[in-house]
C-alpha cells in the first residue's frame, strides 16, 4: 500500500465515524449529524459528508469525545438479549447498561447481534477499532454454534471454502465439528470476515438454522473466566496480543 493509499484509508465521512464508534445505524448518525449534536475540532458540524482524518481531528458527540486521551480497551462477557449499539429506538437493553461503571466512553468494536452472546471488545482508541474491524486485516474470530440438524460432512465442506451470500461468497472458514445428536450440529467456527450476521447466515446457505451463537475468541484473546454480563480491563500482555502497543 503506497502513503497515499494509507492516508485516503485514514479518510472517513463523518456520518460513517459515528456508526462506525457503534452509536448507531448511518441513519441516525445523519439525523444527529443535522441535530447540531455532533462536533469536529470544537465547532458543529451539520454535514455528514464532511471528510474526517482519524490523526488529526477530534469527533465529539453530545459533548463526549469519541477517542479521549486515555486509551481504554474493555472486554466484556455480553449476555444474549442486549443490542451493540448505543441507543435502541425500541428502548431494549443495550451494552451500555452493563459498562455505566466504566466511567469513560467507548464503542463496541464490531457487533454482536441481540440473540449472540460472547466476547466483545470495546474501546475510545478508534485507529484500533478501524484495524480489528478492517475485513483487510482478516482477524479471525471463533464462534461456537449449535445449529439444526445433523449436518452431513458435505455441508462443512461447504462452509470451509466458502458459501454464497447475498453479499458475495465468504471467504475460506476454519470448521470442527464439536458433536453432534440426532436433532443438533455442535461446531467451532472461525471466520476472518465481520458481515452482518455472517455466521446465521452461513448456517443458512447450508439448509441449517442457528439456535445458539457465543463468540469465544478474537485473534489470541479468549474469554477466559469472565462472567456472563461482566467487564474487565484487558491486560498489556494480551493488548500486545492484539497489536496495540503501549
Ligand atoms: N455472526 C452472526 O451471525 N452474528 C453475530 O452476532 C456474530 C457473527
Amino acid at each position: 500500500m503506497t502513503k497515499v493509499d494509507t492516508a485516503l484509508n485514514q479518510l472517513k465521512t463523518l456520518e460513517r465515524v459515528i456508526s462506525k464508534a457503534g452509536l448507531g445505524s448511518r441513519t441516525q448518525a445523519r439525523s444527529w449529524i443535522h441535530a447540531r449534536r455532533v462536533k469536529v475540532n470544537g465547532k458543529v458540524v451539520e454535514n455528514p459528508d464532511h471528510w474526517i482524518d482519524f490523526q488529526r481531528d477530534r469527533v465529539e458527540f453530545d459533548g463526549m469525545p469519541l477517542e479521549s486521551k486515555e486509551k481504554r480497551y474493555i472486554l466484556l462477557n455480553k449476555p444474549t438479549g442486549y443490542i451493540t449499539t448505543f441507543k435502541d429506538p425500541d428502548g431494549r437493553p443495550t451494552v451500555y447498561d452493563l459498562i455505566a461503571d466504566v466511567g469513560t466512553f467507548v464503542s463496541p468494536v464490531g457487533r454482536l447481534d441481540l440473540d449472540t452472546s460472547g466476547l466483545l471488545i470495546l474501546t475510545n482508541d478508534t485507529q484500533f477499532a478501524e484495524r480489528m474491524t478492517n475485513p483487510e486485516h482478516h482477524v479471525p474470530k471463533t464462534y461456537l454454534v449449535k445449529a439444526v440438524g445433523p449436518l452431513p460432512e458435505e455441508s462443512l465442506g461447504r462452509l470451509r471454502t466458502g458459501v454464497e451470500l447475498s453479499d458475495g461468497p465468504t471467504r475460506p472458514a476454519k470448521v470442527v465439528r464439536v458433536r453432534d445428536s440426532e436433532k443438533y450440529t455442535h461446531l467451532e467456527i472461525t471466520i476472518t470476515e465481520g458481515r452482518n450476521r455472517q455466521v446465521r447466515r452461513m448456517l443458512e446457505a447450508v439448509e441449517s438454522k442457528v439456535l445458539k451463537l457465543v463468540r469465544v475468541r478474537i485473534g489470541g484473546l479468549g474469554i477466559g473466566g469472565l462472567g456472563i454480563g461482566k467487564w474487565r480491563d484487558l491486560e498489556a500482555g494480551e493488548l500486545k496480543g492484539l497489536g496495540v502497543e503501549l
